[in-house]
């Protein structure tokens, strides 16, 4: 094609151009203007055997088409694809008015309904439930609970200390509670508390590096005792257990913050993968540590006079998988509505 027709044609592909209403459409135009054989293209061979003077002023004319071609063919791609994009959204949207086509609002994950619970038991039972700061100092997750620097206990709970910040700590336990209530409240004293915790664990189907605690402490001036604990326990297991008989018994162990310290386990038997906590159970369960609160625990919160008291530690996730039949803790935190349900923890 002459150049001189190209240039009358030029007005008239741009308008094709602009006219174009799908990409294929503006594909076909680019191959047959600019593509490998378009007449443009095909006008830019024919200048090859031209003189110096032609091809400079042809060459000039034949890019500035090809210059408003391109703008031309870019324009309206970008006209193709907004109108594409709103023409998606506009089939994705949602009409807000409309009415809820069924009646499931969402409910409270099993975690927080069982803290709740837990802490309304505690309450009416005339506990303080206090929270405390999940961020620490050693000195209440460690020192103030007789657990000095070099001490191995320390070693055994893998801590996340806070670069940069030294001596702080996220807790590992909510043992700390302990200590902040007492210097707060004094004696007597009865308090839980229900927290997160961390260590640093590999996230497994039992561990995971933040978990749940419930602490619990009792302080007086008038005798205390291991009784008490072991009725307090079996109490708090009936409850959560909800059963009219919970066996417990206590084995030796060691805990830093008491004397004498130890486990406490539950009779019980297993029904449907679910754990029934009764009296009537063969075999026996670990649930917990507890024990007497050791005297250089009421010495580093500044107590002097004669007290004595017991305190009491047991993880939530642990006991909420017994109670549910759950065998991986990483459920727990999936939050998969559809799992929730399946297991009636959730409306
Ligand atoms: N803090 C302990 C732990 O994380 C649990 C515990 C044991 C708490 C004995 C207590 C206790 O209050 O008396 O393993």
């Amino acid at each position: 094609m002459p150049l001189q027709e190209i240039e009358t044609n030029l007005e008239y592909w741009e308008k094709a151009i602009l006219g174009a209403s799908t990409f294929q459409e503006l594909e076909r135009l680019k191959a047959d203007i600019i593509g490998k054989s378009g007449v443009v293209t095909s006008a830019f061979k024919l200048l090859k055997g031209a003189s110096a003077d032609q091809k400079k002023e042809f060459g000039e004319k034949l890019n500035r088409v090809k210059s408003r071609i391109d703008n031309a063919l870019a324009k309206q791609r970008q006209k193709l694809e907004d109108y594409a994009v709103s023409e998606k959204l506009k089939n994705e949207a949602l009409d807000i008015t409309l009415p809820v086509e069924n009646d499931h609002f969402g409910g409270l994950h099993i975690i927080t309904q069982s803290l709740r619970r837990i802490r309304d038991y505690y309450s009416s039972r005339g506990f303080l439930v206090l929270d405390g700061p999940e961020i620490e100092t050693e000195f209440y997750n460690f020192d103030a609970l007789n657990i000095p620097k070099h001490h191995p206990a320390r070693q055994s709970h893998d801590t996340f200390y806070l670069k940069g910040h030294d001596g702080m700590l996220l807790r590992t336990q909510t043992s700390c509670v302990q200590i902040r209530a007492m210097q707060k409240y004094g004696v007597p004293l009865r308090m839980v508390s229900i927290g997160k915790t961390y260590r640093n664990d590999q996230l497994d189907a039992t561990h995971s590096p933040m978990f749940h605690q419930i602490e619990g402490l009792v302080v007086d001036t008038k005798p205390i005792t291991i009784g008490h604990l072991k009725s307090e326990l079996r109490k708090f297991l009936e409850f959560f257990f909800e059963t009219d008989s919970a066996s417990l018994r206590f084995r030796p162990s060691f805990f830093p913050f008491t004397e004498p310290g130890m486990e406490f386990d539950c009779r019980y038997t297993k029904k449907d993968g679910k754990l029934i906590i009764s009296s009537d159970g063969d075999k026996w369960i670990e649930l917990g540590g507890a024990g007497m609160v050791h005297p250089n625990v009421f010495k580093s919160c500044g107590i002097e006079e004669e007290v004595y008291g017991f305190a009491f530690g047991l993880g939530l996730e642990r006991i909420i998988m017994l109670k549910y039949g759950i065998t991986d803790i990483r459920n727990l935190y999936d939050t998969d509505q559809r799992w929730l349900r399946y297991y009636g923890t959730c409306a």
